[in-house]
């Protein structure tokens, strides 16, 4: 099974990502739509098996400000167009020019299968989808733009996802730093965290104090997340990762144990998801589920 997983998140991650999956299969084009080809390579990623934290990070913050600890209506689609974003970018991360990647949830990557041309395409693809899915988002258009413009942000080139994976490939030729891993983390993985956390919020209607308790959270599970991540290819083989083990080594990547070692990478990461604990405290009980995931983040063995 999913490695030290107690029932509760089992419960919250299974219930969100048959919600999430059930507004993906509605939201992209069906396997026969033409052109075929790149509609069965987006799919081929998006429903591969991966983990959907992201939308769930997404609804069980929203879940902390419903009255009834029901879901706000239609943040689905907004889980949705975060896992395509993610989705898009594990493509092109294990693209040859990138991180030449031929492994991906225990299936093929999406070039692997269906050839470069076409993976370039269906990552692009992904991230138009995901914006015209924000663009018929069921919130009020001031929230819905925010929303966007906060997503756009933090996949972007300043301090987001694309500029970390800039930061990551020019590290492989230098002697990584602290400093240097840090900010590849926070920008990489850890902006897109942060914001799924800081939209569930802005979509179920949190105040600003909220949407700022969320981005503290937000990056500090993130950053242990890819902390983890790290760990995670140097101690897990690759049959149970369902990606290349050791890859990191072997592309001489600036990772956290690579600075610091495997001992302290896993202390740093509890650390950091113990400070995101607190700064839920506020909500009481109502943070539990978000709660609860935030140390699955750090207990996972995938
Ligand atoms: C893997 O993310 C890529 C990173 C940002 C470290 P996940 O571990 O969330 O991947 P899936 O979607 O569950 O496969
Ligand atoms: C991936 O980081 C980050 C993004 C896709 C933005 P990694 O390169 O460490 O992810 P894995 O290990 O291939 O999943
Ligand atoms: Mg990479
Ligand atoms: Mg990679
Ligand atoms: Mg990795």
């Amino acid at each position: 099974m999913m490695g030290p997983m107690d029932g509760t998140v089992q419960e919250i991650l299974g219930s969100n990502t048959r919600r999430v999956d059930q507004a993906l299969e509605r939201l992209l084009p069906g396997p026969e739509e033409r052109p075929a080809s790149i509609h069965q390579a987006m799919r081929h990623s998006v429903f591969a098996g991966g983990k959907r934290l992201r939308p769930t990070l997404c609804m069980e913050a929203a879940r902390i400000f419903s009255a009834d600890g029901q879901l706000p209506e239609g943040i689905e689609d907004l889980g949705a167009a975060l896992e395509m974003l993610h989705a898009y970018s594990l493509i092109h991360d294990d693209l040859p020019a990138l991180d030449n990647d031929n492994l991906r949830r225990g299936k093929p990557t999406c070039h692997v299968v269906y050839g470069e041309a076409i993976a370039i395409l269906a990552g692009d693809a992904l991230q138009t989808l995901a914006y015209e899915t924000l663009a018929g988002l069921r919130c009020c258009a001031s929230r819905g733009i925010e929303i966007v413009e906060r997503i756009a942000r933090a996949t972007g080139t300043v301090e987001g996802m694309i500029g970390g994976q800039v930061l990551d490939l020019e590290a492989e030729e230098r002697t990584p730093t602290a400093e240097m891993v840090e900010a590849i983390h926070r920008a990489k993985t850890g902006a897109l965290f942060r914001v799924s956390l800081e939209c569930g919020g802005i979509y179920a209607g949190g105040a600003q104090e909220d949407i700022e308790r969320l981005h503290v959270f937000g990056r500090k599970a993130g950053l242990a997340f890819q902390i983890m991540d790290d760990v995670l290819d140097l101690t897990q083989d690759s049959a149970q990762l369902g990606k290349t083990a050791g890859k990191d080594a072997a592309s001489e990547k600036a990772t956290w144990p690579a600075v610091f070692g495997i001992e302290r990478s896993v202390e740093d990461a509890g650390r950091l998801i113990g400070e995101a604990l607190q700064a839920l405290e506020p909500y009481g009980g109502k943070a539990a589920p978000l709660q609860a995931i935030a140390r699955y983040l750090v207990e996972r063995t995938h």
